[in-house]
C-alpha cells in the first residue's frame, strides 16, 4: 500500500483491479442466491423468473457459484494477512455491544484495516466457500462420479448449511457497507474513503498508510 501525503483529505483503499474482483464476486453472489433458492424450494420458485426462467437458473446456478469461488481466490491471498486475528481484536469484541450500538468506545483498541466482526465475516466466506465449492462439485457431477447415495446426500446438506452461512454473513455485510458503517461504500465505488473515516474506524491503518510508522 502506497503511503498518502499527510493532511490529504481521502486515502486509497483499493485500487480498480480489487473493486472489479469485489464486484464481480458481488454480482455471482446476487445470481447464484437467486438461483439456489429457487431450485431449494418451491416458494422461492419465483426467483427463477428473474434470471428467464427454471431451466436457465438451473444452468446458471454452478457458474456463478463456480465465479463467485474463482473471484474469492485473489481477494483470499491480498487479504488474508490483514484479517488475522490480533490481541487487539479480542479486546475490541470485548466491546461489542458498544460496537453494535455503533458507540465510540473511550481507550478502546486502535484497529488496523479491518476490525474483528470483518475479521470474522472474512473467514467464514473462506469456510463457507471451501465447503459450497467441494459439495457443489459433488452434486454438479454426481452422476459422473458414481458416488454412493450416502455421499450426495450429505453434499446436498453441507451445500445447504454452507449457503446458509454465507448468505447471513452477507447480510450484516451489505448491512453494514450500505447503512451502517457511512463511509464504507466510497472504499469499493471509487477505492477512496475520507481520511475522517480512516482516523475513525481504522486508525492504526490510517497511520501505516500515511507512513507514520
Ligand atoms: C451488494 C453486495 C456487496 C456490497 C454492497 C459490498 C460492499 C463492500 C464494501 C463497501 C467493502 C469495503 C469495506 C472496508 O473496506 O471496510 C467490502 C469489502 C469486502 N467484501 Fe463486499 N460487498 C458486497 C458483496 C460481497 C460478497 C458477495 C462477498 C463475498 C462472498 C464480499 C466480500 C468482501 C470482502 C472479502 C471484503 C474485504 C473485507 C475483508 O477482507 O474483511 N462482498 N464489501
Amino acid at each position: 500500500m502506497s503511503t498518502v501525503m499527510k493532511g490529504a483529505s481521502f486515502v486509497p483503499r483499493y485500487n480498480a483491479v480489487e473493486r472489479s474482483t469485489h464486484w464481480t464476486l458481488a454480482i455471482s453472489f446476487m445470481i447464484a442466491t437467486l438461483s439456489g433458492l429457487a431450485l431449494f424450494h418451491p416458494s422461492f420458485w419465483f426467483l427463477s423468473s428473474f434470471l428467464g426462467g427454471g431451466v436457465a437458473s438451473k444452468n446458471l446456478h454452478p457458474w456463478a457459484g463456480l465465479v463467485m469461488c474463482v473471484a474469492f481466490v485473489p481477494m483470499a491471498m491480498w487479504y488474508w494477512k490483514d484479517n488475522l486475528i490480533r490481541d487487539y481484536d479480542i479486546a475490541w469484541l470485548k466491546n461489542l455491544p458498544a460496537h453494535l450500538m455503533n458507540k465510540h468506545v473511550e481507550g478502546g483498541p486502535e484497529i488496523d484495516k479491518y476490525n474483528a466482526g470483518q475479521k470474522m465475516l472474512f473467514w467464514s466466506i473462506v469456510g463457507s466457500l471451501l465447503l459450497l465449492l467441494v459439495s457443489g462439485l459433488v452434486l454438479w457431477y454426481d452422476t459422473d462420479l458414481k458416488l454412493p447415495a450416502f455421499w450426495v446426500r450429505i453434499s446436498g446438506a453441507a451445500h445447504a448449511l454452507a449457503s446458509f452461512v454465507l448468505f447471513m454473513g452477507m447480510i450484516v455485510h451489505i448491512y453494514s457497507a450500505i447503512f451502517w458503517i457511512k463511509g464504507s461504500m466510497r472504499a469499493m465505488l471509487r477505492g477512496e474513503v475520507k481520511a475522517s473515516w480512516a482516523k475513525h474506524h481504522h486508525p492504526r491503518w490510517y497511520r501505516r498508510v500515511r507512513g507514520d510508522r
